[in-house]
């Protein structure tokens, strides 16, 4: 998969992908992230790449020009099955989304900043707008990084032992049940013995139960046809 990031703090993005998970799935050629200055590609003077809003107001805007162009010269050169727009107004990014996307073969993601971009930007380009959280983050570029890593350690082949994903909280629309490792006795807590038995059957069991209490417990919305919201 490849993931083109347009950005105007490209070092906001070096370090969440050049680690762990995001650095093997790049090694193994299976994730290529590719991150954008848009001050590289703006016509207007000093790099601009922010003005005004018209209708007065305080906070820049990202102007639709510099914009347009780096994503028809990135258009230019690949088929993008989505070109996405992180905002706080966007959908909310959950698991099931993720793995939507971690099929994909090219993304696109714009990073706002300021009081945001153009809006003939979103009416005319973005084809998805993704909000990671009912909070005001200072631009786009953490959130990208967010759904970028949800969706990239998706990717088959990316983690080490590919079922692990399958049991990732969410991913069956449960939280996942507690985990412990050795030693099975720490300072008296002890492990719960049904972890010991090991009996594969009796522990599945066990982590069903667990995850859906766990559920109930903290997010039951979770448990009912409809969303939490
Ligand atoms: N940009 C600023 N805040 C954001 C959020 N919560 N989600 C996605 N993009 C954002």
């Amino acid at each position: 998969m490849r993931i083109d990031i347009i950005t105007v703090v490209p070092d906001l993005l070096t370090s969440p992908f050049s680690h762990s998970i995001m650095k093997r799935a790049q090694a193994k050629g299976l994730l290529d992230v590719q991150v954008h200055n848009l001050r590289d590609h703006t016509p207007y003077k000093q790099a601009q790449v922010d003005d005004y809003q018209f209708g007065g107001g305080a906070g820049m805007v990202m102007m639709p020009e510099p914009l347009a162009i780096l994503i028809e010269k990135l258009q230019a050169e690949r088929k993008y099955d989505e070109i996405i727009y992180m905002t706080p107004d966007g959908n909310l990014f959950e698991q099931k989304t993720a793995n939507t996307l971690s099929l994909k073969e090219n993304l696109m993601i714009i990073c706002g900043h300021y009081k945001g971009i153009d809006d003939r930007i979103r009416q005319h380009f973005v084809t998805m707008e993704l909000s990671i959280g009912d909070y005001v983050l200072s631009g786009g570029e953490l959130a990208a990084a967010v759904v970028v890593d949800a969706i990239g350690r998706l990717i088959p082949g990316v983690l080490n032992d590919e079922t692990s994903a399958l049991f990732d909280s969410y991913q069956d629309g449960l939280l996942a049940p507690p985990v412990y490792t050795r030693p099975a006795d720490f300072r008296g807590w002890k492990v719960p013995d049904v972890l010991l038995s090991g009996d594969p059957k009796l522990v599945d069991a066990w982590r069903h139960e667990q995850s859906l209490k766990r559920t109930a417990e903290r997010r039951p919305g979770l448990l009912s046809d409809e969303n939490e919201g």
